[in-house]
């Protein structure tokens, strides 16, 4: 395979690299090799949002069209950026005029001590790329993965809803057709690569090129989003010598539908599914809305997610609840499993050496099933579930439960389902009293632990009450039991 190095559009110039540390997240490359001190360091994790920046790239399947996303740069690996244009706040200025983006926060007094401006610009420019009609709720999703700790909301929310319906155009615009150009040029480079301080990046185009670096180099680390496996650099200062990312494989990248299934790439990121799984499952929709922000849905990936086999992870369990499969792939060999089968220990699964995650099948819905996920969280958006439970349920015309699925997070070593409330419900209605006993029986399928998110009596206590939850909305979609119902 023919080697290349990573090339990509920092803002309208072409910029190679080669000998830099694939380590390197694009805030410190933008800081310390750029000099572009606009975007700002908050907390390099990925919870601030001081430090967003904007990815165009070409759509998947218009390629004369670009796509914009925001994105966290502090968690994002630099090899990453290969075939992408990268904008910052430093670029977005046309001449002397103040971008609208950043002329509308002056005009409503949005920003004080200023730290937390040039993300707020960059949110408020992505969502005006994105959608320039969009409603209060979709401004306020744009912006919750921004943090601003003087100015107060209001006046940055006004500024990002008046920013949206602008309709100057700006220079990024103007230079569109240049950028789709200059993009599909460097789309077509083989296998880009980053060397630098003895570690090693690729990033394959395909899935033989994929399976050839992991067999020739097992030890390798696959990174697709980078929002989890980043954090092992940035907080625990970790070194990764040997980095292949998946975000450029073609086949990992695919969101494809049969008549009974949704198929799910492993690399695709969460917004680029989230419409189709909040078409077939709304409940599982909302609370993809929930998992990070913006900004981590817009690079996180659902490969990831399932690969790092974290107990907190938020999609095992509604995935596990809904009998969903996933298909491995090594050295050309395939063999698909329940998602359920994956997990085996804490942070411990049955992938084998060499081996990936390809895709992710989700059952498409048929009459008489009901899907309900709940997420329990500090704070609804941008955090990590103390308890996520999703209960999946199959009813016959009498309404007795012909199949039940309750998979947890957040209550043991790995998501897990819960026998022994399934065993109670299962053949049953839903009755109060049936509900009491099914609770009383989640008390014996787990033993969930304190941590600082929660005590292990919290953790029970919250778990036997969401289904219980579930029992009341089953009964009445009338009763208001979403914090939303009170927004
Ligand atoms: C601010 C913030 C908020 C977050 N909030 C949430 C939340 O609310 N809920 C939640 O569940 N998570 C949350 N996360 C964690 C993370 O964003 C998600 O788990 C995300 O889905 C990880 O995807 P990724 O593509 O970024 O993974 P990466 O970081 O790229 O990879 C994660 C792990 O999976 C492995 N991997 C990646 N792709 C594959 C593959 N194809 N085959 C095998 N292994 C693979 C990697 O080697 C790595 O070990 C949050 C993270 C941050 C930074
Ligand atoms: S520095 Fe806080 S999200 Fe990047
Ligand atoms: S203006 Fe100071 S943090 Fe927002």
């Amino acid at each position: 395979m023919t080697k290349s190095t990573v090339r990509f559009l920092l803002n309208n110039d072409v910029v190679t690299i080669e000998n830099i540390d694939p380590n390197l997240m694009v805030l410190q490359y933008l800081r310390e090799i750029q000099f572009k001190s606009g975007s700002k360091e908050g907390c390099a994790s990925g919870d601030c949002g001081a430090c967003t920046v904007v990815i165009a790239e070409l759509d998947r399947d218009n390629a004369n069209q670009l796509h914009y996303k925001s994105i966290n740069s502090c968690i994002t690996f630099v090899g990453s950026l290969h075939g992408k244009q990268l904008i910052t706040v430093e670029d977005l200025k046309d001449g002397a005029n103040l971008h609208h983006a950043q002329q509308t926060l002056v005009d409503n007094h949005g920003s004080q001590c200023g730290f937390c401006t040039p993300g707020f610009v960059m949110s408020s420019f992505a969502l005006h790329k994105h959608n320039q009609t969009p409603n209060r709720a979709e401004v306020l999703e744009a912006l919750a993965g921004n943090l601003c700790r003087c100015t107060g909301y209001r006046s940055i929310i006004d500024a990002a809803i008046t920013s949206s319906t602008s309709s100057e155009e700006d220079s990024f615009a103007k230079h569109y057709q240049e950028t789709v150009a200059k993009l599909t040029e460097f789309q077509k480079l083989t296998a880009p690569t980053l060397n630098g301080n003895g570690n090693n990046f690729i990033s394959p185009k395909n899935i033989n090129e994929l399976a050839y670096e992991l067999i020739n180099e097992p030890t390798s680390t696959l990174v697709a989003g980078g929002t989890d496996l980043a954090l092992s650099i940035t907080q625990n200062l970790a070194n990764i010598d040997k980095l292949i990312y998946v975000g450029n494989v073609e086949e990992l990248t695919t969101l494809k539908e049969t008549d009974t299934e949704i198929v799910i790439g492993s690399a695709l990121p969460y917004s680029k599914f989230i419409d189709t799984l909040h078409h077939y499952y709304p409940d599982l929709g909302d609370m993809i809305e929930r998992i990070g922000s913006k900004q981590v849905r817009n690079t996180g990936t659902l490969g990831g997610n399932v690969g790092n086999a974290s107990p907190i992870g938020d999609m095992p369990p509604a995935l596990i609840a809904l009998g969903a499969t996933m298909t491995l792939h090594v050295n050309g060999v395939e063999r698909t499993i329940l998602v359920e089968d994956y997990f085996v220990d804490y942070k411990k699964t049955v992938l084998k050496p060499s081996e990936f995650i390809l895709s992710i099948q989700i059952p498409k819905p048929t009459v008489g099933q009901t899907l309900k996920v709940y997420k329990i969280s500090k704070r609804i958006d941008d955090d990590i579930s103390a308890v996520l439970v999703a209960i999946f349920i199959e009813q016959n015309a009498s309404q007795e439960i012909t199949n039940i699925r309750m998979a947890y997070g957040g209550m043991a070593a790995i998501p897990k389902r819960a026998p022994a409330a399934e065993a109670v419900l299962k053949g049953n209605r839903l009755t109060k009293e049936s509900i009491a006993q099914a609770k009383t029986a989640l008390a014996t399928d787990f033993q969930p632990m304190s941590d600082v998110r929660a005590s292990d009596k919290y953790r029970m206590t919250v778990a036997q009450n969401l289904i219980e939850k579930c029992y009341l909305e089953m009964q009445s979609q009338k009763i208001a039991t979403r914090v939303v119902n009170y927004a």
